[in-house]
């Protein structure tokens, strides 16, 4: 056990050289409140001793949860035995081919094929880097746009903003953006579904995506990019059948399909991977967050087999090029050990279980209070959607707002922005824990809707 009693805290002068993004989610609190200190399990302790159910598990990153001591001797054998070696120059390590391997057993279909990046903002580049490869060794030269969803969100690169469907995040940036990459819209059944069927609102969003790409020109799009469930755009998860109709739509524009998986892989929606609910095998996956929980950054492009024999084994110029933190020895150590924790502790199973119970738990408790539209939730992804207790439209925001400061005095950390308040806890979180959970949401949604 590692003693941290030793008297000291975090001085705020200290606090202030760090770069902060302004966000001010906790305006009633100091920066020196927010230190957190340590955690366990779904537990964390702020530097001041306040003990928190982390709903949102970082930011939807530790799905094994906090504190697991295999991780760390794996991270501390792999740092003595090799802390670092490129994966440039024909150089590999054992802890990242058999990260691969291991990836090719878990990930749908002949995705077989991972290069290894850092953050999950790098491995939608590298995704796109690989489309962008993939269709100048086919001899297709012009195919370069790669079509997202608005409400998408893939990264803070350059790249990954031009992609971005957020744009109050991207504005800034518009003069060095890529141009002529297209948005389309997602079906979102709560606001869109109107007085039809998910089927209709799939077709109509299906058509519009079809369309978009024929707009475009087949010939010049490498590629469609989206979550299975669209994350920081507020949770929006599309209808089963939605993915299938999107693969269809590739397929016959030929067009490879991007599934960014970093918040819904490994276990999060209650499957390995969130395009196994539509049985989906997309070209490329995009991995991060769950890959090593968070315990040491790490993330990865996973191909499958047709992408990679694009690029004969005795080829010898560079496709994709790796950066100098590519497949880390001791990151992919971290990852395997990751992996094996979720296998043993059966975590994706809980997390089907558990976000069953936590969405089933919302729905009575607050299903019916005059501030909530819907509560939705695809495994241990869960959200309740505000509305306007007159039903004219969304909850402002600021109210929204409020359930994170509802919900920290009550003792958990949720996420509540724009529209919905997110839950996304750790993987192995229990029963008892899910309805400590649940208990602590709906009371604070309902002292809000006693105050709106
Ligand atoms: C779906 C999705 N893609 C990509 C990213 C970017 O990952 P990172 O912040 O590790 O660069 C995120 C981050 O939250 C995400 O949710």
């Amino acid at each position: 056990m590692i003693e941290y009693s030793t008297g000291m805290t975090t001085s705020p002068d200290a606090i202030r050289h760090l770069w902060t993004h302004k966000t001010q989610d906790h305006p009633w609190l100091a920066d020196e409140a927010l230190v957190i200190d340590r955690a366990e399990g779904v537990w964390v302790w702020t530097e001041a001793g306040k003990k928190l159910l982390d709903g949102f598990a970082g930011l939807a990153v530790v799905n094994v949860g906090h504190g697991r001591r295999e991780i760390a001797e794996a991270i501390g054998e792999q740092t003595v035995r090799l802390a670092y070696y490129p994966t440039t120059r024909q150089f590999s390590n054992r802890p990242a081919a058999e990260l691969a391997a291991k990836l090719a057993t878990l990930t749908p279909g002949d995705l077989e094929y991972t290069m290894f990046a850092v953050s999950g903002s790098e491995a939608n580049e590298r995704a796109m880097q690989m489309a962008r490869h993939y269709w100048l060794a086919r001899g297709k030269a012009n195919k370069h746009k790669v079509i997202s969803l608005e409400g998408g969100y893939h990264g803070a690169t350059m790249g990954t903003f031009a992609i971005c469907g957020l744009p109050h995040m991207t504005a800034a940036y518009a003069d060095l953006q890529p141009s002529g990459f297209a948005k389309v819209k997602p079906p979102y059944p709560f606001r869109d579904r109107g007085r039809g069927t998910d089927a209709e609102l799939v077709e109509r969003r299906a058509g519009e995506l079809r369309q978009a790409i024929e707009r475009e020109g087949p010939d010049t799009v490498s590629a469609v990019i989206m979550e299975p469930v669209i994350s920081s755009g507020g949770f929006v998860m599309p209808p089963i059948g939605w993915l299938k109709a999107v693969r269809k739509i590739c397929d016959d524009l030929e067009v490879l399909l991007i599934a960014d998986e970093v918040i819904t892989g490994f276990g999060r929606t209650g499957r390995w991977f969130a395009v196994e609910h539509d049985g989906v095998v997309p070209d490329i996956m995009s991995v991060a967050k769950g890959i090593t929980s968070g315990y040491i950054p790490l993330s990865a492009a996973i191909a499958r087999r047709k992408l990679a024999d694009a690029f004969p084994d005795d080829a010898t110029q560079e496709n994709v090029h790796p950066n100098t933190y590519a497949a880390h020895p001791v990151a992919c150590a971290a990852g395997l050990a990751n992996l094996k924790i979720m296998e043993k502790d059966n975590l994706v199973a809980n997390a089907e279980a558990m976000g069953a119970r936590l969405l089933d738990g919302l729905q009575r408790a607050v299903g019916k209070n005059r501030l909530i539209g819907e509560v939705r939730g695809r495994g241990l992804m869960v959200c309740a959607e505000l509305v306007a207790p007159d039903g004219s439209g969304p909850l402002d925001p600021e109210e929204v707002a409020k359930l994170d400061r509802k919900a920290w005095d009550r003792g958990a950390i949720v996420y509540a922005r724009g529209q919905v308040v997110r839950l996304a806890p750790p993987l192995c979180i229990t029963r008892e824990e899910v309805d400590q959970l649940v208990d602590i949401v709906a009371a604070s949604i309902e002292e809000l809707a006693a105050e709106v």
